[in-house]
């Protein structure tokens, strides 16, 4: 989808460009490639390890770019500090890299035997570890069902809790031999990735984090300058899809069929219609590509 998303992004050569979620730096090389020489990419990822990784790889673009390792949600905090007012696009590739979910200390995935870690900023307190052993039951549930839409979430929650009360349950392969005593079979595999999702999702706080960037970066677009989000579940899709729509509505609707609806200035342009999806050999040849879903929006002049 490289080509889609680089067609809806850039629209200005000499534009000031963000990409929220540099991860290697694939779609930043492509960004840089496509800029002139007074256009400015700044970079940002809460991981310190892609801030390092992309830097090597954009070594060729240095004067152009600007590389930040921080949560892409304190967006308008990162733009003053460098005094800028307007940008012509921001990217978002959503979720976590396969270097991220390939490296055994970062804990995040159920196929290996790490230490339970889920952290893209290994700044921030709460990691896996605490969420497993230290929420109550119920707390438990609540994460495993809203975010990672997982039917077994109470009995799941229920058996974590019965497991760290004989000892602490360090390492991912603990956890995903608990998911698979509760939910075993031929989902055990969907079971044991909803539940590695939804304590991701939990650790990073990445869906409050998303609604924040959206919110805040929208007085920062130009009039013609697009947020274009790429996301890899329903959850993060469904935030992306009613932003849009609200931001580009006519209209504020008044709930009742006696009062008109209240008109309203759109500040978004909505250009995907239906969320664009990678082609039939993309798909075929990166199985990350199967679930991504492309959203893209226009600033309007207001
Ligand atoms: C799917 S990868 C991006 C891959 C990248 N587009 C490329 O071409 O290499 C997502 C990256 O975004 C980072 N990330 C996700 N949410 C973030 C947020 N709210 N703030 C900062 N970084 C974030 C992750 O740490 C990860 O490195």
């Amino acid at each position: 989808m490289l080509g889609e998303t680089l067609g809806y992004l850039i629209t200005e050569s000499d534009g000031i460009y963000v990409d929220g979620t540099l991860g290697g730096g694939g779609h930043a090389e492509a960004i840089c490639e496509r800029l002139s020489g007074n256009g400015t990419l700044i970079g940002i990822d809460a991981d310190a390890d892609a801030i390092h990784e992309a830097g090597n790889r954009l070594r060729r673009f240095e004067r152009s770019i600007h590389l930040v390792n921080d949560n892409t949600a304190h967006i308008a905090h990162i733009l003053r500090a460098r005094n800028i007012s307007t940008i012509h696009g921001l990217l978002l590739d959503l979720g976590v890299s396969s270097f991220q979910l390939d490296e055994a200390s970062k804990g995040f995935s159920f196929r290996g035997d790490d230490r339970l870690d889920m952290r893209m900023d290994r700044r921030q307190p709460l990691d896996a570890f605490g969420v497993v052993n230290g929420y109550d039951e119920a707390e438990l549930a609540d994460v495993i069902f809203h975010y990672g839409e997982e039917r077994a979430s109470r009995r799941i929650a229920r058996r974590i809790v019965e497991r760290r009360s004989e000892a602490p349950i360090e390492t991912t392969g603990q956890l995903a031999a608990i998911v698979q005593s509760v939910a075993g079979g031929k989902f055990a595999v969907k079971s044991m990735a909803r539940v590695f999702q939804a304590i991701r999702i939990e650790v990073n706080d990445e869906l409050h984090r998303l609604q924040a960037i959206l919110s805040d970066v929208l007085p920062f677009i130009a009039p013609g300058g697009r947020i274009v989000v790429i996301s890899y579940h329903s959850l993060e899709d469904r935030i992306v899809k009613t932003f849009f729509n609200e931001c580009a509505a006519e209209f504020i609707p008044s709930g009742n069929k006696f009062q008109p609806d209240t008109p309203r200035v759109p500040e978004l342009k909505v250009l995907t219609k239906r969320p664009v999806e990678a082609a039939d050999e993309e798909q075929r040849n990166n199985s990350r590509s199967r679930s991504a879903k492309l959203r893209a929006a226009e600033r309007t002049a207001h």
